[in-house]
């Protein structure tokens, strides 16, 4: 089951380069199970994009539109767990998607209807008062390394809040990159700190008209108003800036990085126990009401079971959709 998981860690050898491959890859499987007992499914892949610099493709291939599903969830959380360890040589960690119309599409609706099974606990062990993909999410805020999501495609709902607990985002001027904050649409609060983070990123009047929208926003908007760090009008140019970006800050001491990385996380991020109480506890009260269970069944009849088509598209322009 853990075969997948250390066929993902390539960058292992760089962590100890005089060691025998073979003897340390058997020490690693049974490190991995014993720590991170998470299923793996191969939907994160990682190398080692140059020393201490780690590429992580997001390829949900359970999904066509890269659905932030318990297959990526488990296979991030074991990345997380990685990269929490004292031990990690990486220092920065570069998150880009394989998918070239979706960064990451949105959470999995049906986490939130009935006779949804998953092999992921309801609620995260470490964090008992968080679920799982909010405590995941966090998580990423809490790593010791420099996080940098590259995007060219769409990201919704919970892939937004994702890009957000990464520490600098980047995208391509290009029509298939949209932004958006999904959930008013169907009733419920982004669960994850979306509002919490965009409003620190882009202020209160703007966070309050794209979220309470649902509005899909492109990627010179985004630059210019603060949601990501800057666009580029090529994918190649967008790939240099995060490539020297990326090489540049995995020269200097992992302490340095963390600790800077702790200071500015203080005054921007939420508090942890305001994150619970006052959004993922907020969407949870709302969950099982009859107008969000009706929504959510409703969304997957219009996305066509979550899958790629007009309204995953375009969902900012097609929204009406769901109350045809
Ligand atoms: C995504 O994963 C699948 C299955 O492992 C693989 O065939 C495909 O090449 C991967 N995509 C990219 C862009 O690496
Ligand atoms: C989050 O990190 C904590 C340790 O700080 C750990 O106990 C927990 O399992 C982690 N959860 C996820 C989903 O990464
Ligand atoms: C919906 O998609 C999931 C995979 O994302 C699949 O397992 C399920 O069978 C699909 N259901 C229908 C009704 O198409």
């Amino acid at each position: 089951m853990f075969g997948a998981v250390l066929s993902t860690f390539p960058f292992i050898s760089f962590l100890l380069p005089l060691a025998p491959s073979i003897v340390f890859q058997d020490a690693l499987v049974t490190n991995v199970s014993d720590t991170y007992p998470y299923p793996a499914y191969d939907t994160v892949q990682t190398t080692l994009a140059s020393p201490g610099v780690l590429r992580v493709l997001l390829n949900n291939t359970y999904s066509s539109i890269n659905l932030f599903d318990y297959h990526l969830q488990a296979d991030l959380a074991n990345l997380v767990g990685t990269l929490q360890a004292p031990d990690s040589d990486v220092r920065v960690v570069v998150f880009e998607s394989a998918n070239p119309q979706f960064f990451i599409g949105h959470i999995d609706v049906k986490y939130f209807l009935p006779g949804y099974e998953s092999p992921l606990p309801l609620y995260d062990p470490g964090f008992p008062d968080m679920l799982f993909p909010v405590a995941l999410l966090w998580n990423i805020t809490q790593l010791p390394q420099a996080t940098i999501a590259v995007v060219e495609g769409r990201t919704r709902g919970i892939g937004n809040e994702f890009l957000m607990s990464c520490d600098m985002r980047f995208a391509s001027l290009s029509p298939e990159v949209l932004f958006s904050q999904i959930e008013t649409s169907l009733g419920v609060n982004p669960g994850a700190g979306g509002g919490m983070h965009l409003s620190r990123l882009i202020g209160r009047g703007r966070a309050l008209e794209y979220i309470l929208s649902s509005a899909d926003v492109d990627a010179a908007t985004a630059a210019r108003v603060g949601w990501i760090n800057d666009a580029f009008p090529t994918s190649e140019e967008l790939r240099a800036h995060v490539d020297a970006l990326a090489k540049r800050v995995a020269l200097f001491p992992a302490a340095g990085i963390a600790a800077t990385k702790q200071g500015i996380n203080a005054v921007t991020l939420p508090a942890r126990e305001v994150l619970v109480a006052e959004a993922q506890n907020i969407i949870s009260g709302l969950i099982p009401t009859p107008v969000v269970q009706g929504a959510f069944e409703r969304f997957t009849e219009v996305t066509g079971n979550q899958s790629i088509g007009v309204m995953e598209l375009n969902f900012g322009r097609e929204v009406g959709r769901l109350f045809d």
